[in-house]
């Protein structure tokens, strides 16, 4: 198989986020007749089930011999292979969707050999559009089109310590088990004072989008990303455009300095000096082992 032409893969996602932002800005977001997957809180609507049908089709048209993963057509048992593969949520922030809160995002990643390589990823309610090539730098297109380079600091305050950062937490869908108790200590010891043997961070914003969220860290708008549960389609792309705004992603549980795209554990850090440490910092606030993803 010829070697994928990532720059023509990159246009024609950006292409097809816009198609998919139309059919997401248009709809009337009702989950009535798709409803919730594994519980009240894990919502799917008609609109993410159109939207990743239409972007499927369009990938199997164009690159027919390329592998697909979306969220809503994903079976459990199936795995990612080492072949180019798009990889795809057709919402990234469902429940944001649903209640009419603007923080919501089409994301399409592109990996091969199992690593991400494209990320598009698109908020048509802001007509924010982040997106990267391996190797090209990533970037910001704002609703005037006018194209800036990520980060949007050329030169980043140093990472000086977690007492010194805001960080992006999610409280995901899974509410309850021996990984929603981590997640809990683990946002309490994050915010604790010194005094209590906390890291007194800035704050903890959960915002319920894993892809604007990597991008808000590519950005430079949030320092840290933590979540365990989330999949390969909520990061992928927005993983891609991290790494290549400077930024770092590592597993969630400590020790682990290279995840897979499928490990459902990840911690994200912004560029800037400092980086490895403030990774160690925040290794030694997480309360125990995360299960999921092991
Ligand atoms: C969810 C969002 C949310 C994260 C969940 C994801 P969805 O994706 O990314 O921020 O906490 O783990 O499942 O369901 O809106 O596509």
């Amino acid at each position: 198989m010829a070697e994928p032409n990532l720059q023509e893969v990159h246009d024609f996602l950006v292409l097809i986020a816009k198609r998919a932002g139309q059919m997401i800005t248009s709809a009337n977001p009702t989950t009535a007749g798709s409803g919730s997957k594994k519980n009240s809180s894990d919502l799917v609507t008609e609109t993410d089930r159109a939207v990743e049908a239409m972007v499927s089709s369009s990938m199997r048209a164009k690159y027919p011999s390329y592998s697909f993963m979306g969220e809503e057509t994903y079976k459990p048992g199936d795995t990612l292979s080492a072949a180019p593969t798009f990889i795809v949520d057709p919402i990234d922030g469902t429940t944001n969707f649903v209640h009419g809160h603007p923080y919501v995002s089409i994301s399409l990643g592109f990996a091969v050999a199992r690593q991400p390589v494209v990320g598009v990823v698109y908020n048509p309610f802001t007509s924010t559009l982040y997106s990267a090539v391996k190797g090209q730098g990533a970037f910001l297109t704002d609703p005037t089109h006018s194209r800036t380079r990520l980060p949007l600091k050329a030169e980043p305050e140093p990472l000086e310590g977690l007492n010194t950062c805001l960080v992006a937490v999610e409280w995901g869908s899974d509410r309850s088990g021996p990984d929603y108790d981590v997640k809990a200590r683990t946002f309490r010891k994050l915010c604790a004072s010194k005094d209590d043997g906390g890291a007194m961070v800035h704050s903890l914003r959960s915002l319920g989008s894993a892809a604007l969220n990597l991008c808000a860290v590519a950005a430079g708008h949030l320092d840290v990303y933590w979540e365990a549960g989330c999949w390969a389609w909520d990061v992928c792309a927005g993983w891609t455009i991290l790494e290549e705004a400077g930024g770092m992603v590592v597993d969630a549980n400590p020790g682990n300095w290279e995840p897979r795209v499928d490990e459902r554990r990840y911690l994200a850090v912004r560029k800037g000096v400092g980086q490895r440490a403030l990774i160690e910092e925040f290794w030694a606030c997480v309360e125990g082992k995360l299960e999921v993803g092991l």
